[in-house]
């Protein structure tokens, strides 16, 4: 069977080597990829966002399956145009991936469902939306552009004066361009926040195990936001009491709301939640699509067959699947390029993967082979990942891997799953 998984991230390369876990025969195509996918598939030079040229590929090479690994093919409607063209495509439909691709949409149903969230207003334009902070004068207070901004757009302010200026780079400067003139102004939660991936053919939902990113780039969650600097599973905070409530305040009410909205979505639901210190729970947001890095530590603990999944998923028989978890705890730690997430340097050899145990395994993000050199080429440049029956075994087999891989300027969090010990 073919299949064809679209991304370039760390996030494609563990479903690459989940999906190569199976006991069906796979042939694996990403595109575009990244040096770590050409190992276990074939790289295709085709961009995420490249529509056409990825359904073409799809027509032309009898891909059996198409799994969409980012955001933004699907909020471009990648799935329509696939179903229109008769290719099987694992994904919710364009107008279902407004529940990532815009927050207003996504907090209304989330309302009209009774889905536990932050309380909101949505503004179209700075001076109502700056009144209303005047008025309201309550801080912390949230700001978030209504669009994908690529993680970001959102500003947990702390002060009135750092609410306008995200106001202001909003509605005035255009800091996310269409994405940033509909904003919505959220309260704020506090608590710990976890991340929960289900499956969904649109008629079963099957939630996975709860995971935690570590989305600041400096140990204690300190400085600006990435894309999340590491991560692990199974997370404590979401008790197996919690995973049931969670299950039945938000996953179900949300899959009602697809079945009455009649929004064709199938695949990955990824609820953002915030846990209060009461255990009371909010989604933060929802995303259409697996988390990254969380991941590269969930796959690894899923027995069941992700391949038996997707054809689930595809022939809508998702209730056929129980699914099985391995009883231990995976860490994943990312080491960036020096800069991140600002402005960093290219093409810096990497060395040492060829040191790390079988009790750890190398997932690739932003690296590239060149013809004798595997270099950087992203910020996230790749993830360690280790496993252990111990969390605490986990976090430090997976730390003693991380020392053995150089490269330039390479930077990584110190603090990864120290949180649930
Ligand atoms: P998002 O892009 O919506 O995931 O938001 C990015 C991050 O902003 C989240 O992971 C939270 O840390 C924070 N955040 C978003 N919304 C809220 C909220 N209502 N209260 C507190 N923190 C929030
Ligand atoms: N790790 C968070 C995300 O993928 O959005």
């Amino acid at each position: 069977m073919n299949i064809l998984i679209i991304g370039s991230g760390g996030r494609e390369h563990a479903i690459g080597l989940a999906l190569k876990q199976s006991s069906l025969k796979t042939n694996l195509f990403f595109a575009p990829g990244n040096a770590g996918t050409s190992n276990c598939g074939k790289n295709i030079n085709i961009k995420e966002t490249q529509l056409d040229q990825l359904l073409e590929f799809a027509q032309k090479n009898n891909i059996t399956i198409t799994f969409v690994g980012p955001e933004a093919p699907l909020v471009l409607g990648i799935v329509d145009l696939f179903k229109k063209h008769n290719c099987t495509i694992i994904g919710p439909s364009k107008t279902a991936a407004q529940l990532e691709g815009s927050k207003q949409w996504s907090k209304q149903l989330m309302k009209k469902y009774n889905i536990p969230t932050a309380a909101f207003e949505t503004f179209t334009n700075f001076n109502t939306a700056k009144d209303y902070l005047l008025t309201t004068n309550t801080y912390p207070i949230v700001i978030k552009a209504d669009g994908l901004a690529a993680g970001k757009g959102v500003t947990v302010a702390q002060t009135e004066a750092e609410a306008i200026t995200a106001l202001e780079d909003c509605f005035l400067n255009n800091k996310f361009s269409t994405a940033g003139h509909k904003v919505i102004i959220e309260e704020c939660l506090v608590g710990q926040e976890a991340s929960i991936f289900a499956f969904t053919d649109g008629k079963t939902m099957l939630p996975m195990i709860p995971a935690q990113d570590h989305k600041a780039i400096y140990n204690g969650d300190k400085g600006p936001n990435t894309g999340g600097m590491g991560a692990y599973c199974p997370a404590p905070i979401v008790t197996s009491e919690l995973q049931q409530t969670i299950n039945k305040t938000i996953f179900q009410p949300l899959l009602q709301a697809f079945q009455a909205e009649n929004l064709d979505y199938t695949g990955i639901v990824f609820a953002g939640l915030m846990i209060s210190p009461s255990n009371q729970i909010n989604v933060i947001e929802f995303n259409v699509r697996f988390g990254d890095p969380e991941t590269q530590v969930v796959l690894p603990c899923l027995e069941t067959d992700l391949v038996a999944i997707f054809k689930a998923i595809t022939q809508k028989n998702l209730s056929s699947i129980q699914l099985k978890w391995k009883q231990v705890s995976t860490v994943c730690v990312v080491m960036a390029s020096g800069g991140y997430p600002g402005s960093y340097e290219k093409n810096k050899v990497i060395k040492g993967l060829d040191l790390i145990n079988n009790d750890c395994h190398i997932i690739h993000a932003g690296t590239k082979q060149t013809d004798d050199q595997l270099v950087t080429n992203g910020g996230r440049v790749l993830g360690v990942v280790g496993q252990h029956s111990e969390l605490k075994t986990a976090i430090s087999t997976t730390y003693n891997a991380v020392k053995n891989i150089t490269f330039d300027k390479a930077y990584h969090r110190t603090d990864i799953g120290f949180k649930a010990l």
